[in-house]
């Protein structure tokens, strides 16, 4: 089993990374973890060149991340919520997917192979807000990239309670990992 996790925290020892240490404690098989503040993947500069060619244009660490994203059988979004969005560094580095939406929409060819990829969400917030609107967005982005959204864990109020002591999204974080290996 692998697993790719999207980690669009910056803080190296924050409540994001708190969930997914969690996480990978519980879950079997190979882990990749992109954190994408720290990468110097670009973003997408909308050159259109996907409009009419198989491939993006762009030739950085991304090439390897499309076929990557192919061959895992578990996609990870993890990411504090930022005004009510994934993060901006999550945001620029998953406007690369632009290349599987012009593939799939505009020239109607396949990339992604059949496969059944589960898409999972970890948010985690200062306040006490519902993360609908950053949930709605990685959803979208679990779509694009071919993964069936499964679940997701928001540990809210991180302000004032951590994510290491919020017990109900760590203990929810290891069911996830553990349904992962059914
Ligand atoms: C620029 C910025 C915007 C934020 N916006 C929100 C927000 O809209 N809602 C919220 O609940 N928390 C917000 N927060 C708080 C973070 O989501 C919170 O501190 C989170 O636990 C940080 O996660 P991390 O330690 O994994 O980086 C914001 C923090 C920053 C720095």
């Amino acid at each position: 089993m692998k697993t790719l996790i999207i980690n669009g925290s910056p803080r190296k020892n924050g409540d994001t990374i708190t969930l997914l240490s969690e996480f990978k404690k519980h879950l079997q098989g190979e882990i990749i973890q992109i954190d994408t503040f720290f990468t110097d993947i670009k973003p997408c500069n909308d050159c259109r060149y996907c409009w009419e060619n198989q491939a993006c244009v762009i030739k950085d660490g991304m090439q390897d991340v499309y076929r990557l994203i192919d061959e895992t059988d578990n996609i990870i979004i993890a990411s504090p919520i930022y005004f009510a969005e994934l993060t901006g560094s999550l945001l620029n580095f998953m406007s690369r997917l632009q290349f599987f939406y012009t593939t799939k929409y505009k020239r109607n060819e396949v990339f992604l192979s059949n496969k059944k990829r589960n898409g999972v969400v970890f948010l985690v917030g200062g306040g006490n807000g519902t993360g609908d609107q950053a949930l709605k967005t990685a959803k979208l982005l679990l779509r694009v990239m071919g993964a069936d959204y499964l679940d997701c864990v928001l540990s809210h109020n991180t302000d004032n309670v951590p994510a290491k002591d919020d017990t109900d999204a760590l203990n929810k974080v290891k069911e996830i990992a553990i349904k992962l290996e059914e």
